[in-house]
């Protein structure tokens, strides 16, 4: 059975003690959460060791970075790599995030080496893709989102897909207070499912959870996760709010 998700991404927020008091405050109000259900947070580099020390202590809340460098190591100067992210307690990460595209200009290729170093290292991927507000007025999102996914991703073999989370993220929705819809995460969960049955099989597509992520916020969250393609979300703006992180992954 695939997992369900709750994944916040704290982008470039937070220093030092404000995410350990948040974490701290996410482990305190966090329940019983079930076997299939996972529960991640994403602090940028710098922070990352910090939490994941907090989260010793509290198992139940995992810890991914926002990005990762695509070579083993070398003259790259401000990248992290795979390696010192799994040495500091890292195994998921978080590629293609529209902001990464859109502002440090990473293109398909670019993924494609990241996801492979990823995998390679044996690390989960939160992908990340969405089309654009233009895109979706021209009628063109499902091709938007057909290209993302086949230039990144469709090579992979069957057994990768295990390592593999997919994050459908409308760009117009993201950090906007505007949201898809659950009809419309719906309706595109669902074609992209199909297109990972047409690639690989039914077996593979039924096992990969598929985050919405754009605006989720307490209030709309039930809704858009009730729809039987949306396993979860990847929550920004909302994740740095305890109460709110809290209440949306009480909505899963
Ligand atoms: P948002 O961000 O929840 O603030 O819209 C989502 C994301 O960028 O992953």
């Amino acid at each position: 059975m695939r997992k369900k998700i709750v994944a916040g991404n704290w982008k470039m927020n937070l220093n030092k003690e404000q995410s350990l008091q948040l974490v701290n405050d996410i482990s305190a109000g966090l329940g019983n959460i079930d076997e299939n259900t996972r529960v991640i947070v994403s602090p940028p580099f710098i922070n990352i060791p910090y939490v994941v020390d907090a989260e010793k202590r509290n198992t139940k809340v995992e810890v991914a970075a926002q990005n990762m460098h695509f070579k083993e190591s070398g003259a790259y100067t401000g990248e992290v790599s795979a390696d010192m992210l799994l040495s500091a307690g890292i195994d998921t990460v978080i590629l293609g995030h529209s902001e990464r595209r859109e502002y440090f200009n990473e293109d398909a290729n670019l993924l494609t080496q990241k996801v492979e170093q990823a995998l390679e290292h044996k690390m989960d991927v939160i992908f990340c893709f969405g089309e654009k507000l233009e895109d979706r007025q021209a009628d063109n999102h499902f091709n938007v989102v057909e290209y993302q996914l086949k230039d990144a991703l469709f090579h992979l073999k069957e057994s990768d897909w295990q390592r593999i989370v997919l994050a459908y993220e409308p760009v117009w929705a993201i950090g906007t207070g505007e949201t898809a819809s659950a009809d419309q995460a719906q309706e595109m969960h669902a074609f992209i499912r199909n297109l990972i049955t047409d690639q690989y099989d039914e077996d593979v597509a039924e096992e990969v959870s598929i985050l919405y992520g754009g605006s989720v916020k307490p209030a709309n969250a039930q809704e858009i996760f009730s729809k039987p393609d949306v396993d979860g979300g990847l929550i920004g703006g909302a994740s740095l709010k305890s109460q709110d992180f809290l209440a949306i992954i009480n909505a899963i």
